[in-house]
């Protein structure tokens, strides 16, 4: 793997958790593996007035808290966060972007650093076109010497409307290839891996579209609740939480046609070609289409768990959802009439993420089986835990007779001698450093899945007496759910913690 090019990377909110539980940690594991460019700089801004000392001295603690390296070796943390620190000032007002290219310049003359600055936005959200302008004020986002590249985490707005208000406002400021807009499912080793399922073995692509495929459905769920973040989640809800990026995202994935290379713009230009298929979910069709649920209290392992609306910054009346599942089509020549189904809530028994790719039955029974339900193979991608894949199909039970079992062939990334999965934000980091921006989402597809769940957010808005359902936490969710699934007898596949224990559902 090439090293990056030399360069700074500014972290504003710098003293927030995104810091010390995933961006330091991911940056210490490209230093355990070497793919840090010669010259690079880690520098931290935020309000806290601490010194660089202090920060190197939290970070240092992040790191053996949060790093995914086994036994991070003492030395080379002590060596990988000389290379960080620290300047206190207030993001919010111009007048200290001085300070911070006075800084940043003096790093370069003195350290030898090259002139390219990577700008993370760990800030909320209302804060990104304020620090852009800024900067922009500042001379620091025009690039002439060096490069300059601002990073950006979900939510990318609230709806259509103001996700294309941050695209016009930042597009005022920078190009649209210097933002990186992150979605951190994309930098999931399995999520990649996709792709090269489907691109890489001749035997799938020629099942997958309509003709072969019965139905796709994909899962992501959660068994913890909101936790500390009642008050960002009860104004976001699932939809907007999961189903805008992370989920459409899968659903590009699998559904995109082959792209010509592998180069960033060409693939994004298929997955925004899925999401432009996506048929519209009409508002009045939201009740039969759409669920939405929202825990209940309920006794978990012999522990009381909360309801949503008694979590920490949750309104008691609240009608935000916890979970959601949609069942909608994909106009396209490769997807005409194949239902895809997606569902994600917290508080749901187990965590998993799985893409389940139903294959049609075959046209005529000739054998005898135990269940009309068993007799159609399925390909599940497992995206995490137990990251792998499966295959059921069915053999003939030994013995007279042609009695048919329905059995399973797995792969399981464990089983890959000394491979470890390196975590989202250490491949989206080096991607970022290197200038490949394939796995970071584009306004246009951005733009383009908030055009998707725009009828959804609206018909709730509206209509009051559109069901929100109380599902009590360590549920499947609503079980009308199962409902929306077409075909006698189908419903979702319900997973179980390891890849291959499905039938009796939970590890809890
Ligand atoms: C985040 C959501 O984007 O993804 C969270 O805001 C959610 O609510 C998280 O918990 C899930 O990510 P992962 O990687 O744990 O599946």
């Amino acid at each position: 793997m090439e090293k990056p090019v030399n360069h700074i990377l500014v972290i504003f909110g710098a003293s927030g958790d995104l810091t010390s539980r995933k961006l330091i940690p991911a940056l210490f594991s490209l230093k355990v593996q070497d793919l840090l460019p010669e010259k690079f700089s880690v520098l931290g801004c935020g309000r806290t007035v601490i010194n660089d000392q202090q920060f190197r001295d939290r970070m240092k603690e992040s790191i053996v808290e949060f790093s995914e390296e086994r036994n991070p070796d003492g030395k080379l943390i002590e060596e990988f966060t000389e290379c960080i620190s620290y300047l206190s000032f207030n993001s919010e007002q111009v007048s200290g972007y001085g300070k911070l290219r006075d800084f940043l310049q003096g790093m370069t003359n003195s350290q030898g650093i090259s002139p390219n600055y990577i700008f993370y936005m760990a800030t909320p959200p209302s804060m990104y076109s304020v620090i852009a302008g800024n900067l922009h004020e500042a001379g620091l986002s025009v690039q002439n010497a060096g490069f300059r590249r601002l990073i950006i985490e979900k939510p990318f707005g609230y709806d259509l409307e103001s996700g294309r208000e941050l695209n016009r406002k930042l597009h005022d400021i920078v190009d649209e290839s210097q933002i990186y807009r992150i979605d951190h499912y994309l930098g999931k080793e399995t999520v990649q891996n996709l792709l090269v399922t489907r691109f890489s073995n001749g035997i799938f692509e020629p099942l997958w579209n309509r003709n072969y495929i019965h139905r796709v459905e994909i899962t992501s769920a959660e068994s913890i609740g909101v936790e500390d973040r009642g008050g960002y989640y009860d104004s976001s809800g699932a939809l907007r939480d999961m189903v805008q990026n992370h989920m459409l995202q899968m659903v590009g994935l699998t559904a995109m046609e082959p792209p010509s290379s592998l180069e960033s713009n060409s693939i994004r230009n298929e997955v925004l070609k899925v999401l432009q298929s996506l048929q519209p979910v009409r508002e009045s069709d939201v009740p039969r289409q759409v669920i939405r649920g929202q825990y209940t209290g309920s006794t978990i392992k012999g522990e009381c768990v909360n309801g949503y609306r008694y979590e920490k910054g949750v309104a008691r009346d609240s009608r935000t959802e916890t979970y959601v599942a949609v069942k909608f089509y994909i106009n396209n020549w490769r997807w005409g009439g194949v239902p895809f189904y997606i569902r994600t809530g917290k508080r749901l028994p187990t965590r998993v993420t799985e893409v389940v790719i139903h294959f049609k039955k075959t046209p005529h029974h000739l054998f005898q089986r135990d269940s009309i339900a068993q007799t159609s193979n399925q390909l599940v991608i497992r995206i995490q835990p137990d990251e792998g894949i499966l295959l059921k199909f069915d053999m003939k039970e030994p013995g007279a007779g042609f009695n048919v079992k329905n059995v399973n062939m797995e792969f399981h990334y464990r089983d890959l001698a000394d491979i470890r999965l390196p975590s989202a934000y250490e491949r989206l980091l080096y991607d970022v450093m290197m200038g490949d921006s394939t796995l970071f989402s584009r306004d246009d597809e951005v733009e383009t899945a908030w055009k998707f769940v725009e009828p959804i957010q609206k018909a709730w808005a509206r209509n009051n007496d559109i069901k929100i359902y109380g599902y009590p936490a360590g549920t499947w969710g609503p079980s009308v759910a199962d409902e929306l699934v077409e075909g006698c007898g189908l419903t979702w596949r319900y997973p179980c913690k390891n890849l291959a224990g499905d039938g009796d559902y939970c590890e809890l």
